[in-house]
């Protein structure tokens, strides 16, 4: 993990004065899990923790990974799964600008945990997006780069919604952003500023989550497409009682993965009404209980994740805890005031859990920030 004059320094000893700069956050999201690429609602914030690119115009094409210590160079052999990205980058943006990519030196790391579930990826993918959009002049506005950069990610094989990418062009610091899937449309919503979020990783980064997340994702769409079929209605529209009438028709782990989406949008919009009162009980309340549903309905957590939500659970100072993303490793999001300090619970957790897993936890305190930030240093 590199800090900002670290990918600074790198660029310039590498290919000298940058022309650009890219500042990315990655994101948190307060609650809405596995809900927007099922019409629902979702919100997140943009962290205080980056990816930094730098680049400026050249002859030749060439990338450098500053936290992986490699380069890329057109027609090389394609090893490390970052370069996969760019490839589908380059690929996508001279299809989308019918055009072939305009040669520029560009280094790229940060200090975004990767593999977290905090959009170490949505970060990397967004920041080339925007550095291309301005570099070869290309007109997108931010939905255009979002879909792009959604469309990029997909050809990596995670089958994901637009939260990350959404909130990582158009989040405002202090705030969190809804995000309505089905209509596209944001607003802000102010964190109260006694809040304090924390993230406690795992380190359990699944082999298999494109598979895993893909199945939910499949099962879903098959269940909405029932929904649309024979019941002509959709996900939006039903409510509690309408599902003791489809129960038969469905298979009950479907079943309990519409009934957890239901759920889980109505928390969303009752977590808009505790930011806006400053509730913090209520607000920690929904996070333990959205954690129960992702994990007993959902079922995208592992037991790394289950252990360290019921570790919160045991200190008063946390008032709710569930894991965050994607699931099935990765971060859990904490809700504790602020100045609250964790560290004593910490080190109690982490050697339970080093005893039990054989691996450590780290504890990120975490602020909201600024949305991705493109600088023409020119
Ligand atoms: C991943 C995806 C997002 C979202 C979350 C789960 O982060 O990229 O689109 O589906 O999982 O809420």
């Amino acid at each position: 993990m590199a800090n900002r004059s670290e990918v600074f320094e790198s660029f310039v000893t590498k290919f000298g004065t940058p022309q650009y700069q890219v500042t990315v956050p990655g994101r948190v999201n307060i609650i809405g899990e596995h809900t927007d690429y099922n019409d629902g609602f979702v919100l997140p914030f943009t962290m205080d923790r980056y990816t930094w690119i730098y680049a400026k115009k050249s002859e030749k094409l060439r990338i450098y990974a500053v936290d992986y210590h490699e380069f890329f160079e057109q027609n090389i052999h394609v090893k490390s799964s970052w370069m996969k990205y760019v490839e589908s980058i380059l690929t996508e943006i001279s299809s989308i600008s019918n055009r072939d990519i305009e040669p520029l030196e560009l280094a790229f790391g940060g200090n975004i945990p990767i593999g977290a579930g905090v959009s170490s990826s949505s970060a990397m993918v967004c920041g080339f997006v925007a550095l291309f959009n301005e570099f070869m002049n290309l007109g997108l506005n931010k939905g255009e780069m979002i879909s792009l950069a959604s469309k990029i990610e997909h050809g990596s094989g995670v089958l994901g919604g637009k939260m990350d990418q959404t909130a990582i062009f158009k989040s405002q610091k202090g705030n969190a952003l809804l995000l309505d899937c089905k209509n596209e449309t944001t607003s802000m919503v102010k964190i109260p500023e006694q809040w304090q979020f924390y993230l406690v990783n795992t380190n359990v980064k699944h082999e298999l989550i494109d598979s895993d997340y893909n199945d939910r994702r499949q099962k879903m769409e098959e269940a909405k497409s029932l929904l649309k079929r024979d019941f002509k209605t959709s996900l939006r529209q039903i409510t509690g009682a309408d599902l003791e009438s489809i129960k038969p028709y469905f298979q009950h782990t479907v079943l309990e993965m519409v009934q957890f989406v239901l759920e889980e949008n109505q928390r969303v919009k009752d977590m808009l009404e505790n930011m806006k009162n400053g509730e913090i009980r209520d607000a920690g309340k929904l996070l333990y209980k959205s954690h129960e549903g992702l994990s007993q309905k959902y079922k995208v957590s592992c037991e790394e994740l289950d252990f360290v939500v019921e570790e919160c659970r045991n200190n008063q100072d946390i008032y709710g805890a569930r894991m965050m993303g994607a699931g099935f490793g990765g971060c859990v999001l904490a809700l504790t005031m602020v100045n609250t300090n964790l560290g004593r619970w910490y080190s109690i957790t982490n050697r339970l859990y080093e005893n039990r897993f054989g691996r450590g936890l780290d504890l990120i305190k975490v602020r909201s920030s600024n949305p991705l930030i493109m600088k023409n240093l020119n």
